[in-house]
This record gives C-alpha cells, sequence and structure tokens, in this order.
C-alpha cells in the first residue's frame, strides 16, 4: 500500500484533471505548519497562474472536489490559494495497521530499480584500514541495505588495495627480515608453501617500517618500486607471497567488517584484474583515446566547458608501470564482462577527496565506450576529523586502526552501560557482552550515518556512546523499551488489538510511521543515509510522546488498550526494520 502523501497526491491530480489542469498539479507533501494540516498542495497557485484563472477559486473547486473523498477529514484553502488538508481517523488507523503487517513496514519498492555494483570499503591490504574506511564501509553498507530492499539487484565488492607501490614496500622489507625465504630465491619455481610466512602483526608492521625507510633513503624506495615492478610482471615467489599478503589480511579484516555488520558479496581487488589492463592500453591505444606523451600513455579526459584544469588520465607511465587509474578502468572492464546480466550502474563509496580520480576515470571509460559516464557515480564523503579539526589520529599521531576504533567503542559501551546500570542484574555474561557490542556498533554507525554525507564530523566517542541524545544506543533504548513494554503486557494477558486513531498524540506518531516510504525513497535517490536517520530518531521521538501522553499497558479500556499495544507493535516493528537498514540490531533487553 501507498503512503497518505501518494493517496492523497493522487486524489488531487484526479481534481486538477477534472478542472482540466495538468495532474502534475497534484503534488502533495506534509504541511509546513502541522497545527493548522496534516498535509497540504500548492498546485493551485501555478495552475491558476497558467490557465489565467484566479488561484483562489481553483483552490475553492478543487476543494469540493476532494472533500468527503474516504481519505479526508477536511480541507481547507488558506491564504492566496494553499489547500490544507487533514487525513481522518480511518485512513490513519489502516495506515497503522498496514505499518504493522506488512512486510516492508509501510514502504513501498522504488519504481526505478536497478543492477548497481556498489564498490565500497576499499581497504588496502598492507596498510592498515584508518576511520575513512569506516565511513566507506559504514555508508556503503547501508546503502546497499536500503537499495535491496527498496528492490535493487546489488552486487557489492569491497575492491581491496592489493596492487600499488604498498606491495613493493612489503615484499622488499620481508626480504630484508628474512632473505632465507623460498620466496626470494629467483631460481625457485615452486610449489610455495601453504603456510603464510607473516601474521597479520608483521604486515602491520613491515609496512610502516619500509615506507618510512622509503620517505628519507632513495635507494630503499627504489627496491620498493622495483620489487611491485617485478610483481606485476609476474615473478613467481612474489605472486606467491602476495597471495599470503592477501589472505592473512582478508581474514583480519572479515573480522573488523563482520564487527561493524558490514558485508560484502565479492572480495575481488585491484590484482584480479591486472591480466586486463594490456588489453585494455591496446583498445585504448587502437580507439585513438590514447596518445603517446614521452613514452607513456595517456587519455586527455579534459573539455571545453571545463572551470578548472583537467589533467590527463596516466594509463601507463614512461617505466611501464600502470596505476590506480588504469586498475580502475580495468575492474569496469571485468564487470561489465564478469557479472551476468551486466549492471547498469556502478556506484562508488569513497571519501570525497578522491573525486577528480573518480570523474578522470569516468570520463576515460565513456569514452572508450566501456559503459556511460552518466552509469557512473561517486559518492564522495567528508573527512572524520579530531577534536582540533584535524583528521583523526591516534595520541601518537598516526592513524587509528578499525580494529582499535572497534575495541575502543567496546570498551566505552561496556562502561556506560555499567554506569547508567541499563541490564537486568540476571543477565548472563554471554548475553551483557552481545548487547555491548550492539550497543558499540550502533554507536559508531549511527554517530557516522547521522551527518550529511558528505560534512566532516567529529569524532567523539564519549557522545557517540551515550544513551542520551541523537546517539545509536538512544535509539536503542528507545526499541528494547517498546519491546519490553510488549512482553509485559503479554504477560499480564493482554494482547494487542485493531488500531484506532483518538488522541493528537496517536495521530502524530502515524503521521511519522507514515514517513518511512518517503524517507527511504529520498535516501535513496540522494545516496544520504542521513535521511532514514532522521525518520528514525523523529519516529522514536514520536512515540516518546504518545509513551507520555497516555497510559498504554495500563489502560483501563480494553479496547483502547489493545489499540495501544497494537500501535505500539507497529512502531516497534518500522523502528527495528530502520534500524536493521543502517546496519543497527536490536537487543531483546537492555
Ligand atoms: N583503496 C583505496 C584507498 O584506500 C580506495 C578504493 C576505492 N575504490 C575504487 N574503486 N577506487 O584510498
Amino acid at each position: 500500500m501507498t503512503d497518505l502523501a501518494a493517496r492523497l497526491t493522487y486524489a488531487c491530480a484526479d481534481a486538477f484533471e477534472s478542472l482540466g489542469l495538468e495532474r502534475k498539479w497534484g503534488a502533495v507533501r506534509r504541511s509546513d505548519r502541522p497545527e493548522l494540516a496534516d498535509f497540504q498542495c500548492n498546485g493551485a497557485m501555478g495552475s491558476a497562474k497558467q490557465a489565467g484563472r484566479n488561484p483562489r477559486e481553483v483552490a475553492a473547486e478543487l476543494a469540493e472536489r476532494i472533500a468527503g473523498q474516504e481519505d479526508i477529514a477536511s480541507v481547507e484553502v488558506a491564504g492566496p490559494g494553499f489547500l490544507n488538508i487533514r487525513v481522518s481517523a480511518q485512513a490513519l488507523a489502516v495506515r497503522a495497521e498496514a505499518v504493522r503487517a506488512e512486510e516492508m513496514r509501510g514502504a513501498a519498492p522504488a519504481a526505478d530499480r536497478e543492477r548497481i555494483v556498489l564498490d565500497f570499503g576499499g581497504p588496502n591490504v598492507a596498510k592498515p584500514m584508518h576511520v575513512g574506511h569506516l565511513r566507506s564501509a559504514v555508508i556503503g553498507d547501508t546503502l546497499q541495505r536500503i537499495f535491496r530492499f527498496l528492490g535493487d539487484d546489488v552486487i557489492s565488492d569491497v575492491h581491496l588495495g592489493d596492487w600499488g607501490l604498498q606491495m613493493g614496500h612489503l615484499v622488499s622489507e620481508l626480504e630484508d627480515e628474512q632473505p632465507g625465504l623460498v620466496y626470494f630465491d629467483a631460481e625457485y619455481t615452486g610449489p610455495y608453501p601453504d603456510e603464510p610466512p607473516v601474521t597479520i602483526e608483521d604486515l602491520g608492521r613491515l609496512y610502516p617500517q619500509a615506507s618510512a625507510k622509503a620517505k628519507s633513503d632513495e635507494a630503499r624506495n627504489a627496491r620498493s618500486q622495483k620489487a611491485v615492478a617485478e610483481l606485476q610482471a609476474g615473478r613467481p615467489g612474489y605472486r606467491a607471497l602476495l597471495r599470503h599478503f592477501i589472505n592473512v589480511s582478508v581474514a583480519a579484516l572479515k573480522q573488523d567488517y563482520a564487527f561493524l555488520n558490514v558485508r560484502f558479496d565479492l572480495w575481488k581487488g585491484e590484482s584480479d584484474v591486472d591480466d586486463l589492463i594490456p588489453g585494455l592500453i591496446e583498445d585504448f591505444r587502437k580507439k585513438g583515446i590514447a596518445r603517446e606523451d614521452d613514452g607513456a600513455w595517456v587519455v586527455d579526459v579534459s573539455r571545453e566547458s571545463d572551470k578548472k584544469e583537467f589533467p590527463p588520465l596516466i594509463l601507463m607511465n614512461s617505466r611501464g608501470g600502470t596505476g590506480y587509474h588504469t586498475t580502475d578502468l580495468a575492474t569496469v572492464v571485468d564487470r561489465m564482462r564478469s557479472i551476468t546480466p551486466a549492471p547498469e550502474r556502478m556506484v562508488y563509496v569513497v571519501d570525497a577527496r578522491q573525486a577528480l580520480h573518480f570523474e578522470q576515470v569516468f570520463r576515460a571509460a565513456d569514452m572508450a565506450g566501456l559503459i556511460g559516464e552518466d552509469r557512473l557515480e561517486h559518492i564522495g564523503f567528508g573527512t572524520v576529523n579530531g577534536p582540533d579539526g584535524k583528521p583523526f589520529r591516534t595520541r601518537e599521531g598516526g592513524v587509528l586502526r578499525l580494529s582499535d576504533l572497534n575495541a575502543m567503542a567496546l570498551e566505552e559501551a561496556g562502561r556506560k552501560m555499567a554506569e547508567a546500570d541499563k541490564l537486568p542484574a540476571d543477565m548472563p555474561g554471554r548475553e551483557r557482552e552481545q548487547v555491548a557490542a550492539q550497543v558499540a556498533v550502533a554507536a559508531l554507525r549511527f554517530a557516522d550515518l547521522q551527518n550529511t554525507r558528505t560534512t566532516n564530523y567529529v569524532f567523539d566517542l564519549d557522545r557517540f556512546t551515550s544513551f542520551e541524545g541523537k546517539t545509536g544506543p538512544y535509539m536503542l533504548y528507545a526499541a528494547v523499551r517498546i519491546k519490553s513494554l510488549l512482553r509485559r503486557a503479554g504477560d499480564e494477558g493482554h494482547a494487542p488489538g485493531d488500531i484506532r486513531v483518538e488522541s493528537e498524540a496517536e495521530r502524530e506518531l502515524v503521521l511519522a510511521l507514515d514517513g518511512f516510504g518517503g524517507a527511504l525513497l529520498a535516501a535513496r535517490e540522494k545516496r544520504m543515509p542521513h535521511i532514514l536517520c532522521e525518520h528514525v530518531h523523529g519516529l522514536a521521538q514520536a512515540f516518546s510522546a504518545f509513551y507520555g501522553a497516555h497510559p498504554i499497558a495500563a489502560e483501563k479500556d480494553p479496547a483502547r488498550r489493545a489499540s495501544r499495544l497494537g500501535l505500539s507493535e507497529a512502531v516497534l516493528g518500522q523502528l527495528e526494520c530502520g534500524l536493521n537498514l543502517l546496519g543497527i540490531d536490536v537487543p531483546e533487553r537492555m
């Protein structure tokens, strides 16, 4: 079933049509002045102007036509020709019942569903993930959930960074530490051991060690570059090492992502498309898109309409090396070939500072006819800052690893719960730990997602884990409170029943429920998860107001009590569904 705004829009469009005016003027939305009306339609003014008529007269005729319809309690003409509509208690009750009963909790699938590759996460194999990768993971995963829920066909890909200079750093640094390993013996051709020669801790140590040396020592840097060139040229020992590095990294990454409720369909990486690169360069050359420049191959992607300078994309440098642009182009080729039916769109959830990179890649992909530029989207996001307003660092000045961040959030969640004395005394230790993890994840994800995607935010774990304010833990608390209310009522033999909408607080609550589908469609269209956060938060607040205004389980009138329990059930269903779409699981008790 569609939401009230859509139903009213339909009714108003009919009315416009019957007056010989265009249907498009019938658009109805929530009222700016809730004290006057639930919904409003502003089309009378524009349509009257177009038809050369008096807007208030048009509005009055429209009002006459829609008054008395089933959903409508009253309709009034205000000001220059606004239609102020109040919906009937019956229409609200029907909506609330639908939210309670339907699997999509009142929302409906999008009309323009697509087959979408969602590229997010983007961790690098050697380099530790940092808080920036948290944003990509959390925003990307939330979009994946929202898209799927609304009927899109999504294929998510983590797109590991496993092909750059960092791999050369790792290989050469390991060789310095353990030159005797069989991987470094140029004569040896295999087979190579199944056991990895390094642990995740080794990787975490080797990379910073090598990159620090390379910064001050040109010869050391050259060795890393040589190693990566040999790796990319296919030296068997290095390839075998790469496999180990990837496997060890992926095992650790999967843990960090699982903690955050983030999942991927594909665990592909840059190295997977390496064999497509020679053909890709050849193709670009044949099509006359690539041009030779001092031994390098570049693509001119600038356009006359560009306001600022648009540097050429480097397909291959003069030493024969290929980089980030080329792997991204080859990945487009791979996705178009290996995914059937082919994707209609590719969406990249990556730091906004990479905007130029993606614009270059998208233009080149279009020029080569790989996929239209309008089918490629960079969904950028702002940085996570420390209290000083600069990108967040650890106390020692390094980047904070995602695993440490998760651990910190878990510890803080445990502390907050103990402080607030939230958990029942009889709760077993295992369940306590699980609830603490759910609170930690709710804190991190909600804190990130509630910000407009494109803005920066300040990382403040103390605030994120608070049970008060617009936080994940508050949202959990709101949902758990309804669960326990329903459970206690059940224990006393009170079952939920038919919903009746009587009071102002009930009307407000059902109107909040009614906004779910619209919020989801807007979040999908704009790729903005904060719109869903706003919705669930507003719903929790409307429930709080309702709960404060009326007795629920303690209501004496049985039909009214059953109705309020039914309404609570509808709210819980939608709240839990909305939170799940944000990647947040609600505990049974708290
Ligand atoms: N690994 C990259 C980084 O850490 C992000 C990759 C984003 N995805 C892509 N297809 N380029 O910055």
